[in-house]
């Protein structure tokens, strides 16, 4: 499926190069935000996200350094999961959202773009879509265009987004789905979506946790 999608201009995002759109050949090639190309997608992140929703961008570089805490036990995973972290909300930005459903067109958008498909397909999935998706009859096409990425790269991202605050700030997973209901409401399809995934979250983080813990890392 081809997406058509306006330029994204640099001139609005703070400390940005003026007046260009994003290196869009950049990112065609393969090799696309692996190691040091995550400075693409910080950049992309930023363009998209720092203006329009600052606290959304605040929350995407805490989950990045969430990536970052995680580095010892994903390997060579790693900056794949950390370009992941600070992309999975870009579809909250108007120039990305089609649906309103941020997992879905935040992926299509960056397929679009050509970027690695395993950063595009955690970004599609990141903290159990499916689930929501469910709710907004959209599962059908997340689950048939974007490939489930293995579980402990599912779990990672999990614990990047849920582990990050509004503020960017560490916390836990309890406080943050916690703070998600009381900000969207019990009734809403966030709300709803959130309390059905609350003990898959809490979970996948412990998952997580236990990996560093086993490997000698402390969070
Ligand atoms: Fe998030």
């Amino acid at each position: 499926m081809t997406e058509e999608y306006p330029s994204v201009r640099m001139s609005g995002a703070q400390g940005a190069p003026r007046p260009s759109a994003f290196p869009r050949a950049r990112l065609t090639s393969p090799a696309v935000l692996s190691g040091a190309h995550t400075d693409h997608a910080f950049d992309l992140a930023r363009c998209l996200l720092a203006r329009e929703f600052p606290q959304r961008w605040e929350h995407s570089q805490g989950a990045a350094a969430g990536a970052s805490r995680l580095a010892p036990i994903l390997g060579k995973h790693s900056e794949v999961v950390r370009a992941a972290a600070l992309l999975h909300d870009i579809g909250y930005a108007s120039t990305v959202s089609r649906t309103g459903f941020h997992p879905l067109d935040g992926a299509r958008y960056l397929r679009g773009l050509g970027v690695d498909q395993r950063v595009v397909s955690l970004v599609a999935h990141h903290t159990f879509a499916l689930l929501e998706a469910e709710l907004r009859e959209l599962r059908e096409p997340l689950e048939g265009e974007f490939e489930l990425p293995p579980q402990e790269l599912q779990d990672a991202m999990v614990y990047c987004d849920m582990t990050s605050a509004l503020n960017g700030q560490l916390t836990t997973s309890r406080v943050r789905t916690a703070e998600i209901l009381i900000r969207y409401g019990t009734e809403s399809i966030v709300g709803r979506f959130i309390t059905r995934a609350e003990p898959l979250i809490h979970a996948a983080v412990a998952r997580v946790v236990d990996r560093l813990d086993r490997a000698g890392e402390s969070v």
